[in-house]
């Protein structure tokens, strides 16, 4: 039978695309390290931001299918490109089974309400710079605010594949960053869950001169108000964490290792057989 909806002993799930979502799922763990943890990384289909906004939905609707299986009491959509395209779907679809969090609400909150940032730049993949959320949404909260968006495409799946940290990321990294859109920005949001693994790069590039956020540990913070507010933050015992992967990857499985210290085993789990 299933377990109560206010049962905070529940797990907490998590979805991306690949590892870019471990950004957000270590802050989390760092943050409430009592919380089990469901991770599901559509490695079989990355990268998102290529996709179509039918093709991302229909992936996004089977892996919340499949985190509720392990009866989650919140989904937190660890995805830009996700959260752009099919958050009001994910909503609608898991209903009052779920509390379902994306990771553009919470920055734009975190930017428009603790900041002073005023001439903005947005990076993501093209899915989420397509829908012009980031500007639509923080321009809603404040009229005045200057946004720039750009597409940055290569990023994702060089990340994936492990290239940070040298040559190649850094010609990639300031061949977009030089572009003439970003020209004169106070912030940079890093509208990629992937980004984060490269944000020590891009901080060399703007020699600080430019805010940077830190889009995973807002996002933590924010699941944990939510949890908090419901009365659902878990106080008991640790239980293991589950990281499930639709095809397997080496890159994946070092990332896994890099954020949560060789603790973790793979699961495969193809759910388009
Ligand atoms: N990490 C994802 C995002 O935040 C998707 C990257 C991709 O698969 O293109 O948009």
């Amino acid at each position: 039978m299933a377990k109560k909806v206010n049962d905070s002993s529940r797990p907490l799930g998590i979805f991306d695309s690949g590892i870019g979502g471990l950004t957000v799922a270590s802050a989390i763990h760092k943050i409430m390290p009592n919380e089990q943890l469901i991770y599901f990384g559509d490695t079989a289909h990355l990268p998102y931001g290529d996709k179509s906004p039918e093709s991302i939905k229909k992936w996004a609707i089977a892996i919340s299918d499949f985190l509720m299986t392990y009866n989650c009491k919140i989904i937190v959509i660890a995805c830009n490109s996700i959260s752009s395209v099919a958050f009001e779907l994910i909503k609608s679809h898991i209903g009052n089974r779920a509390i379902i969090v994306n990771v553009i609400d919470p920055i734009v909150d975190y930017v428009c309400k603790q900041t002073n940032s005023k001439s903005i730049g947005v990076i993501g993949t093209k899915a989420t710079i397509k829908t012009d959320i980031y500007a639509t949404k923080l321009k809603a909260q404040n009229k005045k605010l200057n946004i720039s968006s750009l597409a940055t495409p290569l990023l994702a799946p060089m990340i994936e594949e492990g290239f940070f940290n040298n040559k190649i990321s850094k010609t990639i990294i300031n061949d977009y960053l030089s572009r003439p859109k970003l020209k004169g920005i106070d912030s940079l949001i890093l509208g990629c869950t992937h980004y984060p693994l490269i944000k020590p790069e891009i901080e060399l590039y703007y020699k600080n001169k430019v805010t940077l956020f830190d889009t995973a540990g807002i996002v933590a913070n924010h699941t944990k108000e939510i949890l908090n507010l419901n009365g659902l933050l878990n106080n008991g015992k640790k239980t293991k964490h589950h990281f499930f992967v639709s095809d397997y990857t080496a890159a994946f499985a070092e990332s896994t290792k890099l954020f949560f210290k060789g603790k973790v085993k793979l699961e495969h789990k193809n759910l388009w057989k």
